[in-house]
C-alpha cells in the first residue's frame, strides 16, 4: 500500500501528517484501504512511506496485528513517483502476484471480486476503471472499437474516454519491474505507474481491466474528503451502534455510530448518518446533522453542525451559526465569547480557510 505524497491540496490538515491518516467516518482513509486488502484475503502488506510524517503511520498501525495484518514498512525516500514507490517493494513481493493500493483511494464495495478475477485470469496486469466527470485529473483509459484496452494516458488535456484509472492495480512479476526500469520522468517529474502499464501493453503483454462497481473516490482535496465521508457513512454503517452513552432526553435519529466513551448529553440531537468519535462529548443544545464525522476527544456545546469532518481534540462552543461543509483539523477551538470588547479573534495557522 502506498502511503506517500505531500498532501498539498489538503493543507493545513496535512501540515502535521500524511493525508491518508485523516480520519473519515471513524477511520483513517488508509485504514479503510488496509481493511479492503485484508477482507480480500491479503494479509501481508508492505506500506511504502513518504517523507511527510512516516513515523505517525508506523505509530498508528504498528505491526498491523490489531487489524489482522502483517505489515512491513518501506521508506521510499525522495518521492520519484508511484512507479518508483512500487519498485521499492520489489524484494518484498518476490515472484508473487500482488496488488498496489493507493492509501488515499476509497472504495465502497471492497476488492475481493477483483482479486479473484485477477488470480483466475493469469494476466500480467489488471487495472480498475471508473467513469468520472473530470478525467483530466486522472490516468485515463483508451479503448479500441471492440472495447479492448489499448492505452493509458496520465492526466490528458484531451481525455480519450471518461474512464479513470482507480488507484488500485494488480500485477504479476516480473514484467512490471522491468517496465519501471525503462521509465523516464513525466512532465510532472515523476515515474508514472500509468506509463509502466502502458509499456506492458506496448510489449504485447496481457493487461486486463474491470470497471468498479459501487463508488470510488480519490481523496486529494477537502471536497473529496467530505464526499468520501458521505459515501463511507452511507455504505459502511448499515445501522445505529451505541458503544458510548446516550443520556435520557438526547435524540438519536437515523444511523448513528457513537464510539466508546462518547457521551450524547440530554437536550442534544444527533441525526445520522453520523459518527461520533471516542470520548467526544456532544453537549446540551447541540445538533449534529447528517453526514458528520467527529473525531476523538472533542467537545461540542450549543452548536449546530452538518456535512462536516472534524478531527481530534476540537472544541466548538456557542457558535451561533450552523457549521456546514467544513473540515476542521485537530486541536482547533472555535467559540463565541460574550465579553467586551466584541469582535472576532483569530489565531489561525497557514492555509486555513474561513468563509462566512
Ligand atoms: C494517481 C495516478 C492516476 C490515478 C490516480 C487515482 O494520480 O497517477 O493515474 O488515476 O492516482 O487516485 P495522483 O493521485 O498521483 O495525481
Amino acid at each position: 500500500m502506498l502511503h506517500g505524497g505531500f498532501g498539498t491540496r489538503l493543507r493545513p490538515l496535512t501540515h502535521t501528517g500524511p493525508k491518508q491518516l485523516i480520519r473519515v467516518a471513524g477511520k483513517p482513509v488508509s485504514q479503510w484501504a488496509l481493511e479492503d486488502l485484508r477482507d480480500a484475503g491479503i494479509h501481508e502488506v508492505a506500506v511504502v512511506l513518504g517523507e511527510l510524517g512516516p513515523e505517525r503511520v508506523v505509530e498508528y498501525y504498528g505491526d498491523g496485528s490489531r487489524l489482522g495484518l502483517k505489515l512491513t514498512y518501506i521508506y521510499q525516500g525522495y518521492p520519484y513517483g508511484l512507479a518508483h514507490a512500487v519498485y521499492t517493494a520489489k524484494d518484498f513481493v518476490g515472484d508473487e502476484p500482488f496488488v498496489v493500493y493507493l492509501g488515499d483511494n476509497v472504495l465502497t464495495e471492497g476488492i475481493g471480486e477483483y482479486v479473484r478475477r485477477f488470480e483466475e485470469s493469469g494476466a500480467d496486469a489488471m487495472v480498475l476503471l471508473a467513469k468520472v466527470p473530470n478525467p483530466q485529473r486522472f490516468g485515463v483509459a483508451k479503448f479500441d472499437e471492440k472495447g479492448r484496452l489499448v492505452g493509458l494516458v496520465e492526466k490528458p488535456k484531451l481525455p480519450p474516454s471518461d474512464y479513470a484509472l482507480v488507484g488500485i492495480y494488480f500485477f504479476r512479476p516480473p514484467h512490471i519491474f522491468r517496465a519501471i526500469e525503462t521509465l523516464k520522468p513525466s512532465w510532472r517529474g515523476e515515474l508514472e505507474i500509468t506509463d509502466a502499464i502502458q509499456k506492458l501493453i506496448d510489449w504485447g503483454l496481457r493487461v486486463e481491466y474491470a470497471i468498479v462497481r459501487g463508488w470510488w473516490k480519490d481523496t486529494g482535496t477537502p471536497k473529496d474528503i467530505l464526499e468520501a465521508n458521505r459515501l463511507l457513512l452511507d455504505y459502511k454503517y448499515p445501522g445505529t451502534i451505541i458503544k458510548g452513552m446516550v443520556e435520557d432526553d438526547a435524540r438519536i435519529e437515523g444511523r448513528v455510530y457513537v464510539d466508546e466513551g462518547a457521551v450524547i448529553r440530554s437536550g442534544s440531537v444527533v441525526r445520522g448518518p453520523a459518527y461520533i468519535g471516542r470520548n467526544t462529548i456532544i453537549g446540551s443544545n447541540t445538533y449534529v446533522g447528517p453526514y458528520t464525522s467527529i473525531g476523538y476527544n472533542c467537545r461540542l456545546v450549543n452548536v449546530e453542525i452538518e456535512n462536516s469532518v472534524i478531527m481530534d481534540n476540537v472544541t466548538l462552543e456557542d457558535i451561533g451559526e450552523r457549521i456546514t461543509g467544513s473540515l476542521i483539523g485537530s486541536n482547533v477551538r472555535i467559540r463565541r465569547r460574550n465579553t467586551r470588547p466584541k469582535g472576532i479573534r483569530f489565531i489561525i495557522g497557514e492555509h486555513a480557510v474561513i468563509e462566512w
